[in-house]
């Protein structure tokens, strides 16, 4: 959760001015941190969870997602409730638990406050869509 607050402070957020940082755990124990990327063009920009997850799918390509830590925080108010990752970044994150046969666990928070645990993406994502049906 530190890793992923220091990665929050970084972002890229002057539209929405709402930031998120998540840090990435691999099974080397490289932690890859990410950040919200907005853009003028708003629907250009990236969450912070897709931008860790294709950084380290980019570079990292044989290396299984052990976690994640998503830390949110809005500069119009403080969040004091843990802050669930958008269906997006969901849906992007089973893509690499489904292919790596192992669970990524997921810690999402606020600005302050409890950390929620859930033990997989798909746990989060019911009823979803992969590639058997393609
Ligand atoms: N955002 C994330 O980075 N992750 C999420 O799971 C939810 C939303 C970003 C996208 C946009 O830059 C800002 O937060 C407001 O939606």
């Amino acid at each position: 959760m530190d890793k992923a607050q220091e990665a929050r402070n970084k972002a890229y957020a002057p539209y929405s001015r709402f930031k998120v940082g998540a840090a990435l755990l691999l099974a080397n124990g490289t932690v890859v941190l990410g950040n919200n990327q907005e853009n003028a063009a708003f629907p250009s920009g990236l969450c912070a969870e897709r931008v860790a997850a294709y950084h380290a799918g980019a570079n990292f390509p044989n290396e299984p997602f052990v976690a994640i830590a998503i830390a949110a925080g809005s500069q119009r108010k403080t969040n004091e409730v843990p802050v669930p990752p958008c269906g997006a970044c969901r849906q992007a994150l089973a893509e690499y638990e489904i292919t790596q046969k192992k669970d990524i666990a997921l810690y999402f928070m606020g600005e302050t406050g409890k950390v929620v645990k859930a033990h997989s993406i798909k746990s989060l994502l019911p009823l979803s869509f992969d590639g058997s049906y393609l």
